[in-house]
């Protein structure tokens, strides 16, 4: 028999893919399921967005584009850079135009991991980020990012993780999971070890525009980081375009030259008719309240997570509020059950579906991720329902 790509083998399926299959197959034997396992805005794309990619599509832009963007859209790319995180980057060579954050993410880490090298990731974090660095033939080395130190790893710990082989630290806040995101000083010290050890920093910032408490630092900010920092962004859940697929990679030109090689020759080009919808959107005054409007319904029901969790008061479901992003990683260690039995059960006795936190990493056994992009209701009714079973156990 012919030979397959044997890392493929060192790539566990999603713990995530396989609970929505169970959760689409309870729902179609007609069993009511509150949805709490999606990382998908419950928001509509607004529809003047919508309105621009018809527009476009009716003006002929339905033929390749420049494989690294339109040059309309990197400019709006360079001037939210400039405008959310405060760092200056050259449309011209600087910006690569993406099929959404994960092919930013591919397309990074393509042009500047080589086989053997060893890269940091915290523990939890996104399965994506450590599944691509193992079918790019790296080696993944977990830095935990312990709840009691509100998911972030000690320092110590990077130092403690470092290795002769060590090229590329890789971030991801505000985190999903944990919704967890550094100060400044704790970015501006990591930059520090990187700049000491010759490493890259590859930063994932989908999550970026949707905090809660004081705005997240993005890791290119820091003084002198930006030659050494990738960041990783999207439109998807900032402004409810996961569909679209379209976000972008912000790195030094050399990284950029590589990176659009990359894109050339898997994706040739993102479709033009959405560049132009995702220009529309990064720039229209309009839409930045329809996302600002967004983020403020996340903050709501993130309120309403903490203030029943203060009602009920369950011992045994713990609550760590995000800062940001849209998901509460709730600490179910107290049951001593693995958090993919407990997703199980409490998706077949009471209906909620959730993420085992075991599927972020070791450090995510005994918690499960419940995801805030639902109704009000949905997140009320999920909630005291997990509650409620916890109690029986
Ligand atoms: C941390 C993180 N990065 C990237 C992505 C991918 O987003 P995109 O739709 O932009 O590819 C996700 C999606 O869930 C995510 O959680």
């Amino acid at each position: 028999m012919q030979s397959l790509n044997e890392q493929f083998e060192l790539i566990r399926q999603s713990a995530t893919v396989a609970m929505s299959d169970r959760i689409i197959a309870l729902k179609a034997s007609g069993k009511k399921i509150v949805g709490l396992q999606v990382g998908d805005p419950d928001f509509g794309t607004p529809p003047a967005v919508i309105e621009e990619s018809l527009k476009a599509m009716q003006s002929g832009l339905t033929h390749y584009g420049p494989s690294n963007g339109t040059l309309e859209l990197r400019k709006a790319i360079a001037a939210k850079l400039l405008r959310d995180e405060g760092v200056t980057y050259n449309p011209d060579s600087e910006i690569l135009v993406t099929h959404g954050g994960i092919h930013a993410y591919y397309t990074g880490m393509q042009s500047i991991l080589n086989p053997g090298d060893d890269v940091l990731i915290p523990d939890p974090s996104w399965a994506t980020h450590s599944n691509m660095v193992t079918m790019l033939r790296g080696n993944v080395i977990r830095v935990p990012a312990p709840a009691e130190n509100g998911f972030i790893p000690f320092f110590e710990s990077w130092e403690k993780a470092l290795t002769t082989k060590t090229r590329i630290i890789v971030l991801n806040y505000p985190s999903n999971p944990t919704g967890a995101y550094p100060s400044r000083e704790y970015l501006q010290k990591l930059q520090d070890f990187a700049k000491a050890n010759d490493l890259w920093i590859v930063s994932d910032e989908v999550y970026g525009s949707l905090y809660y408490e004081g705005r997240p630092t993005s890791a290119a900010a820091i003084e002198g980081a930006k030659e050494r920092t990738l960041i990783v962004n999207s439109l998807s859940k900032s402004y409810a375009m996961t569909g679209w697929r379209v976000g972008f990679l912000a790195a030094p030109a050399r990284v950029i030259e590589n990176a659009q090689k990359a894109g050339q020759n898997s994706i040739t080009c993102v479709a033009p008719f959405i560049q132009k919808a995702a220009t529309f959107a990064l720039t229209d005054p309009a839409i930045q309240e329809v996302t600002a409007n967004m983020r403020a319904g996340y903050g709501r029901r993130r309120e309403l997570v903490i203030r029943l969790s203060h009602e009920l008061e369950c011992e045994r479901v713990r609550i760590i509020p995000p800062q940001g992003a849209f998901y509460f990683f709730l600490d179910l260690r107290p049951l001593k059950m693995t958090s993919v039995e407990m997703c199980e059960k409490i998706l077949d006795e009471y209906g909620v579906g959730l993420v085992p936190g075991s599927a972020f990493g070791e450090q995510g056994e005994g918690f499960i991720r419940m995801s805030i992009a639902a109704s009000d209701e949905d997140v009320e009714a999920g909630f005291r329902k997990i509650v409620e079973w916890a109690e029986k156990q």
